[in-house]
């Protein structure tokens, strides 16, 4: 949650009726420059007291990130009314390995029976309903009593198998953040030591740990289905499925 100095955006009006915060995940929390931009003065500015609708485009992994946001928001004084959260299209495994391929190679298309990577054309398009019922309840005024605008509409589906994944990748990010910048200053020899050791360690855990993990909990979930689906309700707060 360092985030990193952001140059103010220009050509804002100096008031809003409701802002839409758009932005995406960067291991498990909401990416550095977001985060640079929600501690600066002019997001302390242009937030205070609005309601504000969070709309996430990720791989799957965001209950944690959001987590953090609504810390960020509330830092600013802003009241968060609905969240939006897009996927990557094909599930958690096939996106394993299209995110990784995207992001080393550029390449988006589908290839050897994987998906296209990122979010899928359909669901792009398909958000349009959460304009148009934006533009509805802003025409009424109704932005101003703080209250959902999205419910039940879709806007986000929490899968609740991979809850357990991110607290625990959570806190191991958060320790080997700690150790890596204790390492030494960005460049130095010590800190890419660390780091090398880190993505050998994340590159394991990715093929061994993950996969793993996620299938004792598809096993332990008849068992734990109660909280599981309580703790997804809370997390799919405040639009709901
Ligand atoms: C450094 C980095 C870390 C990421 N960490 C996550 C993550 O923790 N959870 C997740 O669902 N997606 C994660 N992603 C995927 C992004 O959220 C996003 O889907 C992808 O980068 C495409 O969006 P972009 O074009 O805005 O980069 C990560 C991407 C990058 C580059």
């Amino acid at each position: 949650m360092n985030g990193c100095e952001v140059e103010p955006l220009e050509d804002l009006a100096d008031d809003y009726d409701l802002i839409i915060l758009g932005y995406t995940i960067w291991f498990l929390s909401p990416s550095i420059p977001v985060t640079g931009f929600m501690q600066s003065e002019q997001a302390k500015r242009l937030f205070k007291d609005k309601p504000v609708v969070t709309m996430i485009a990720c791989r799957d992994m965001w209950v944690m990130a959001q987590e953090k946001m609504k810390r960020l928001l509330s830092d600013v004084g802003a009241t968060l009314i609905d969240n939006v959260v897009l996927t990557d299209q094909g599930g958690s495994l096939y996106a394993f390995v299209t995110t990784p391929r995207w992001l080393l190679t550029g390449k988006k298309d589908p290839f050897w029976g994987f998906p296209a990577a990122g979010v899928s054309d359909k669901d792009i398009k398909e958000s349009s309903r959460f304009g148009e019922r934006l533009l509805d309840g802003l025409i009424k005024g109704e932005e101003k009593s703080k209250q959902p605008l999205l419910k039940h509409m879709g806007a986000v589906t929490v899968n609740g198998k991979l809850v357990a994944t991110e607290k625990i990748a959570t806190r191991s990010f958060m320790i080997w953040g700690k150790l890596i910048q204790k390492a030494g200053a960005p460049g130095s020899f010590a800190r890419k030591i660390v780091i090398t050791i880190y993505a050998v360690f994340l590159a394991t855990l990715v093929l061994t740990i993950v996969p793993l993990n996620i299938l004792v909990r598809r096993l332990i979930y008849p068992f734990r289905k109660e909280a599981i689906e309580k703790s997804v309700k809370f997390y799919e707060e405040p639009s709901g499925r």
